[in-house]
């Protein structure tokens, strides 16, 4: 974790300072705001929702930068946005992933299309066990199966869905290092939090289905006019 987070901070101060416009919000999630990129389209800046406290809320960004990168020479095959490096804003430090679009070059999320009724619940339920399955092949270790953290991939009717968050555990530690070892623990660690998650997921995508978007999906942004450079 120490050289994990020694590397990151290289790479921060090493970036130039990219320039976000609060226009240019794609969207949000609990901890994290994803900026377009004006400079790179098919690509997003992600940043913590308090810059000043750019450790905490970027902890999930450390572990899929950490699993992205062990894996990217690995694999080529696998469902997830990979993670390219991080840079300095004046949003603070952002991680630079791939952005995942759909044929009209639009990021749709798997809310979305669940309250377009694009998909049934059973649907949902498959394709996410689908990835499941496509996670083992590869030995992803996916912690967060949450309906605002898949993306649809190309065609709607290839319904391709890409996880964008939680496929890795929350932190790096001993045990993330073991899990990427091992196939095995990998697969175990992964059904394991996908049985534990599934019925609030399928209750979550219910709710979203029958009409209530807003079911538990992550706070509104308050005030983000002031939010500066915490590095
Ligand atoms: N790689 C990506 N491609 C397209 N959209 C994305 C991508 N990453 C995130 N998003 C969008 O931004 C939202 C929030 O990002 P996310 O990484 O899930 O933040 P958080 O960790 O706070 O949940 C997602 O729900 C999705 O709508
Ligand atoms: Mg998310």
């Amino acid at each position: 974790m120490y050289n994990s987070l020694k590397e990151i901070k290289r790479q921060i101060k090493d970036s130039e300072k990219i320039i976000l416009n609060d226009d240019n919000i794609l969207s949000y999630g609990s901890n994290r705001i994803c900026y377009f990129d004006e400079a790179n389209p098919s690509q997003l800046i992600k940043i913590a929702r308090h810059p000043e406290n750019w450790v905490k809320d970027h902890r999930q960004s450390f572990s899929e930068w950490y699993i992205s990168t062990s894996l990217v020479t690995r694999e080529k095959d696998c469902r997830i946005s990979h993670c390219q490096g991080w840079v300095r804003t004046n949003k603070g430090p952002g991680l630079v992933v791939d952005r995942i679009v759909d044929d009209h070059g639009q990021s749709v999320t798997l809310r979305k299309l669940l309250f377009r009724r694009e998909l049934t619940v059973e649907q949902a339920v498959c394709l996410v066990e689908n990835i499941v399955g496509n996670f083992s092949t590869n030995g992803i270790p996916a912690s967060d199966f949450n309906i605002d953290n898949f993306v649809i991939e190309g065609e709607h009717i290839n319904k391709k869905l890409i996880m964008i968050d939680g496929f890795s555990p929350k932190k790096i530690n001993l045990k993330t290092q073991l899990l990427l070892k091992s196939k095995t623990l990998s697969n175990c660690y992964t059904n394991r939090k996908w049985r534990r998650t599934k019925s609030r997921f399928t209750y979550c995508a219910q709710k979203v289905y029958a009409g209530d978007y807003r079911f538990a999906a992550a706070t509104p942004l308050s005030d983000i006019s002031n939010r500066s450079s915490g590095i």
